[in-house]
């Protein structure tokens, strides 16, 4: 985002709150931000805080002559790459659909050429109102980016959609928007790392997957320009920035986030995802039993997430899968393309003796309808970059 200029307006909603982390994530990708704050904004958040973290004047008033004398606020509504609004609460948003210009935010919004995106914040009521869903179909209609929001708790206790997507969304949001290269305006969904299924409250079953395969494919889709959303379970290599995370523990909670997610054009499902889990899973930690006796454990089939993606009604236009093996690679792997329904299957044979699983190189064979590729020994980082060119290829 090296000097993308990002003019930040800032609403009234509690979400406020949430800004300051994100003006100081967007100025560390190298955007110039210029805040206006509404007056409602201004209850939240102040503007000398907000001013101080966007080493920037923050623009507030419409009728300011000295403003009008520096930058005049069509000037200020069209210098920006990107106009941002977050929160956008349900009124702005209302104001932004009629074409209202009653003060400095309203104005500028309607005097702007430069595209627009949206963080809306409200309570769930709001939110799910006919008129706002209204209001925001106008606005999509009018070529206004939408960014969220999120099902959660909200400040006002009740739960659902309505909360302000995390700064780390709306960062990866706009960070896609000044990207470029054959997936730019593309949103390409990666399951990457293990999972993590509780026996107890401290004791879990998990496998040798350090998620460095999944984070290498993010890393490699991002710089052809796609939008990546990041669902990982807890891996060892950290996830890429300027990629939507969203870390989970197990297989059922990956499956709801990447339900959660669809649609999206291409799917990379490179997570080790546990088949089992313990069902049952105990509230209390197992204490050792006097008698000697062990704990037994009974195991429950996780949902497979490749195959339930290929196979739903919003199925992304590409599907693609892993399969780790540790026998009969290739056999193994096509049974698995035409089990799990999936485009692709990248298999691997993650035999302790390959050094695959946790290590650095990767050995891959590329299954799909017309046949079977071997690829070269190399990094994980150029089996990621040559997949993602692939994928591009598939998708454009
Ligand atoms: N996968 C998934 N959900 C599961 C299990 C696997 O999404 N519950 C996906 C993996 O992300 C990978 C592919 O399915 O893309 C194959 O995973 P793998 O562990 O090799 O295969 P399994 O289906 O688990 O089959 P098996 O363990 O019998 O080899």
């Amino acid at each position: 985002m090296n000097d993308k200029h990002i003019l930040l307006i800032i609403s009234g909603g509690i979400a406020a709150v949430k800004l300051p982390g994100l003006i100081r994530k967007l100025s560390a990708q190298g955007a110039r931000v210029t805040p206006v704050l509404t007056q409602s904004g201004a209850q939240f958040v102040t503007p000398l805080s907000i001013a101080a973290l966007a080493r920037s004047k923050v623009y507030t008033e419409l009728f300011d002559l000295t403003e009008e004398a520096q930058m005049g606020h069509i000037e200020l509504s069209r210098a920006a790459d990107l106009i941002l609004v977050a929160p956008a609460t349900a009124q702005v948003m209302a104001k932004m659909a009629q074409g209202m210009a009653d003060d400095l935010a309203s104005t500028l919004l309607l005097a702007t050429d430069t595209p627009v995106m949206i963080a809306p914040s409200m309570n769930v009521r709001m939110w799910q109102h006919p008129a706002t869903q209204r209001n925001l179909k106008r606005l999509q209609d009018d070529g206004v980016q939408l960014i969220g929001p999120n099902d959660g708790e909200m400040a006002c206790g009740e739960y659902g959609p309505g909360r302000m997507a995390e700064a780390d969304e709306i960062l990866a949001q706009v960070a896609g928007f000044f990207r470029s290269g054959p997936l730019a305006g593309r949103h390409v969904l990666v399951t990457s790392g293990p999972t993590h299924e509780p026996i107890d409250p401290v004791r879990y079953i998990a496998n040798r997957s350090s998620g460095a395969q999944g984070a290498a494919l993010a890393t490699a889709l991002r710089d052809l320009g796609a939008l990546v959303s990041f669902v990982t379970g807890p891996a060892r290599v950290p996830p890429p920035s300027g990629v939507e995370v969203h870390p989970v523990q197990t297989a059922q909670e990956m499956l709801a986030v990447v339900e959660r997610l669809l649609p999206v054009d291409a799917a990379i499902c490179a997570a080790a995802v546990a088949d089992w889990r313990v069902e049952g899973a105990h509230a209390q930690k197992i204490k050792k039993n006097p008698s000697g006796d062990f704990p037994i454990l009974e195991f429950a089939e996780n949902p497979d997430i490749l195959a339930l993606v290929s196979a739903h009604d919003l199925r992304p236009q590409l599907v693609v899968g892993f399969a780790a093996e540790t026998e009969n690679v290739i056999g193994n792997a096509a049974q698995k393309l035409l089990r799990k329904g999936c485009d692709w299957i990248v298999a691997n044979d993650v035999t302790p003796q390959t050094g695959i699983m946790g290590g650095a190189h990767n050995k891959v064979t590329l299954i799909d309808a017309d046949g079977t590729e071997i690829w070269d020994e190399m990094p994980k980082t150029d089996v990621a970059r040559r997949l993602a060119l692939r994928i591009a290829d598939d998708l454009t």
